[in-house]
């Protein structure tokens, strides 16, 4: 057991999307970590059933990655990224834009998820302008979409919860309905075959708007924090087809499924959908240094860059830590990892394995619904009536205690495991929430 002084210093950190009295008072925390497995600080070995958020890809402390962040930190600390750069920016741009389906050639740095959301949003608009057509300035989001905490992010973004505190956000911002019908879909296995008229309400809002005031539609290919909503079949191809035909650009926030989360290196390849901007984070990394990028197809990027006389700035926008070496240099390591160890590949060739072991749990106390894809797992929980989450935070918590770290979105337990999980471990995860469930009221 860890001896870890707690007396004075637990007031200072206020901690995000966090219960922070409740926390306070039994904290969680994690002191190390190496692989499927963190330390808790009372010393028990957790089983990451979530690969932390979302994020950690390619597994804790993989030596490689950790010796890469080593050595650029002796190497080459921090160099501007405005009218400067470093050599491996450039080398890992054009590693990435090997990887990306179509046209999606061009990439820009940024440090979070959120930053993505804000510069793709940010790209669309000016990528109108720049082609003359200044009156597309709408956005059009999705009920229940998550795109991170920035204002352009909270006002596309569809959870209640994180809009609720902050005014009125950002003008001009409408939303499609999420794609979640539990009647029609409920214990389907992969992609619901129910559904992909969902879409068509894109039309309606382009009737009631017209297209000529709407620069782009943004979505994730699989809804995640609200608690992995699975597209239906032909959901996406739809809504990419009424994006043509308005003149409008598509985004897919591939913020969680992008780096292999579902078998392929992004959702755009695995649903073989293109779209105009793509943003990704977390596994780009697979979270060793805070990094995000949004890709951009040539035509967005070839229209701006040629909308400014040479000598000018092309796009108003960038971050000081934008390209940040200690990030280049993980995320180079990272995507050897992917490579050398077929993450990728290990993550199609599990997921039917995953789909059983999570559909298992039909019939299991309190379950109403699961969900897969890929590497993601959704357990919809029965609540407690009147008592929205209190049950699910209980199963959540419990399972942390023996052993297991999941993740809770409201009444939603969701998994998503590092791509090196063993099936035994998924073994694990499945029948310590079997167990859980059992025992929480
Ligand atoms: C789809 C999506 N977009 C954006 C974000 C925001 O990322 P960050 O927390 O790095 O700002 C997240 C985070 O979970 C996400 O899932």
């Amino acid at each position: 057991m860890r001896d870890l002084d707690f007396s004075n210093n637990l007031d200072a950190f206020w901690m995000p999307f966090t219960a922070n009295r409740q926390f306070k008072n039994a904290p969680r925390l994690l002191v190390s970590a190496k692989g499927m497995h963190y330390t808790s600080h009372d010393g028990r070995q957790i089983l990451d059933g979530t690969a932390g958020l979302w994020c950690v890809n390619a597994g804790h402390c993989h030596p490689k990655i950790v010796e890469a962040i080593r050595a650029q930190a002796g190497e080459l600390d921090y160099a501007p990224p405005f009218q400067m750069a470093h050599p491996k920016a450039f080398e890992l741009s054009s590693k990435l834009v090997t990887m990306t389906p179509g046209d999606l050639n061009h990439v820009f740095f940024g440090n979070s998820g959120s930053e993505a959301v804000e510069t793709a949003l940010k790209i669309a608009i000016a990528y109108h302008r720049a082609k003359g057509d200044a009156g597309r300035v709408r956005l059009i989001g999705r009920e229940r979409g998550y795109h991170g905490v920035g204002f352009g992010g909270i006002a596309v973004g569809g959870m209640v919860a994180n809009r609720r505190q902050f005014g009125t956000l950002m003008a001009g911002v409408d939303h499609l309905p999420h794609t979640y019908d539990p009647k029609r879909q409920a214990y389907s296995r992969g992609q619901p075959d129910e559904g992909a008229e969902f879409a068509d309400a894109l039309e309606r809002l382009v009737g009631l708007h017209d297209s000529s005031t709407i620069a782009a539609v943004i979505v994730e290919p699989v809804a995640g924090s609200t608690g992995v909503l699975i597209p239906p079949k032909g959901y996406l191809e739809r809504l990419r087809a009424i994006c043509d035909k308005h003149g409008i650009l598509l985004i897919f926030d591939e913020v969680i499924t992008g780096f292999g989360r579902l078998g392929a290196a992004f959702a755009a390849e695995f649903f073989g959908v293109l779209p105009d901007l793509m943003c990704v984070a977390k596994g780009i990394t697979s979270a060793t240094v805070p990094m995000s990028a949004v890709f951009a197809r040539d035509f967005i990027h070839d229209a701006l860059i040629g909308a400014t006389p040479e000598g000018g700035i092309e796009l108003a926008h960038g971050y000081t830590y934008s390209s940040h070496p200690l990030a280049v240099a993980a995320s180079l390591a990272t995507l050897d990892v992917y490579r050398e160890e077929g993450l990728f590949e290990r993550a199609r060739e599990l997921s039917p394995y995953w789909e059983d072991a999570v559909h298992s749990l039909k019939g299991a106390r309190h379950v109403i619904d699961l969900r897969n894809l890929g590497l993601v797992g959704a357990v919809e929980i029965d609540p407690r009536p009147g008592a929205p989450m209190k049950r699910t935070y209980d199963i959540f918590t419990g399972c942390y205690k023996a052993g297991v770290l999941v993740r809770q979105a409201g009444d939603i337990i969701c998994l998503s495991p590092p791509l090196i999980i063993e099936k035994s471990q998924i073994d694990q995860i499945i029948e310590t929430l079997r167990g859980v469930l059992e025992s929480v009221d």
